[in-house]
């Protein structure tokens, strides 16, 4: 190996190839750089700026064919019968079983677990503050009433969780826990 001449302070250097492996890295990133260059630069290659506008454009297409934001509530599909829907989740031991482990997460600590009451009112009645129609119990859990406490669920939950949640408010009502809330609304039979 050929020594060079360059002399530091009594150290000298060999005059050593590249590696060839960082060559290759080297030459690379050269080819790599050009390509880039071309296609997004000079060519079609979109921008992070055109992906975002990409993104938002397919966003509001969707959002125009849903015809609802995302994650907002849709209360029935149309011509759907309120109480057939929840008749028919009760039916439905799968549904009935979502309803009811929503219900314990989500709902249990302000209404009870068995719906008896507690900081909300008791679900166990036939007195309703908000009216106990389907329609009407599916309106109250999805948009709440939040100067009195109860939170609006249509972020957290889809409109078929909220139906299942609806179908097991429902059930409640005809169950007679011990030591129930005294009754809060009025009497409404649906
Ligand atoms: C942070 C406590 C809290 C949580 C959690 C909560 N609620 Fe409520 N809820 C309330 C309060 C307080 C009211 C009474 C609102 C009013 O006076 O208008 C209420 C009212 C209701 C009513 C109306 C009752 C009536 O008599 O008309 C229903 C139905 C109901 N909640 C269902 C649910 C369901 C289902 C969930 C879970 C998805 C839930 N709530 C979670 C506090 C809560």
């Amino acid at each position: 190996m050929k020594l060079l001449d360059d002399d530091f302070d009594g150290i000298r250097e060999y005059d050593n190839p590249t590696p060839w492996l960082w060559l290759l890295g080297f030459f690379v990133t050269v080819v790599f750089a050009g390509v880039y260059f071309f296609y997004y630069h000079v060519g079609q290659g979109a921008s992070l700026q055109d992906e975002y506008r990409i993104a938002q454009a397919q966003m509001a297409q969707g959002v125009a064919q849903q015809g609802t934001a995302p994650g907002a509530a849709q209360p029935t599909t149309p011509g759907e019968d309120p109480h057939k829907k929840v008749l028919a989740i009760m039916a439905d031991s799968a549904q009935q079983k979502r309803g009811q482990v929503l219900y314990l997460a989500r709902c249990g600590a302000c209404h009870g677990h068995d719906g008896q009451g507690s900081v909300g009112p008791n679900l166990v009645d036939e007195y309703w503050l908000h009216g106990g129609k389907p329609e009407q119990v599916f309106a109250l859990i999805a948009d709440g009433n939040p100067q009195a406490g109860m939170p609006p669920w249509k972020a957290q939950l889809s409109p078929e969780e909220i139906w299942a949640v609806v179908a097991y408010v429902k059930y409640l009502a005809h169950t007679t826990p011990p030591n129930p809330k005294a009754p809060q609304g009025k009497i409404e039979k649906d």
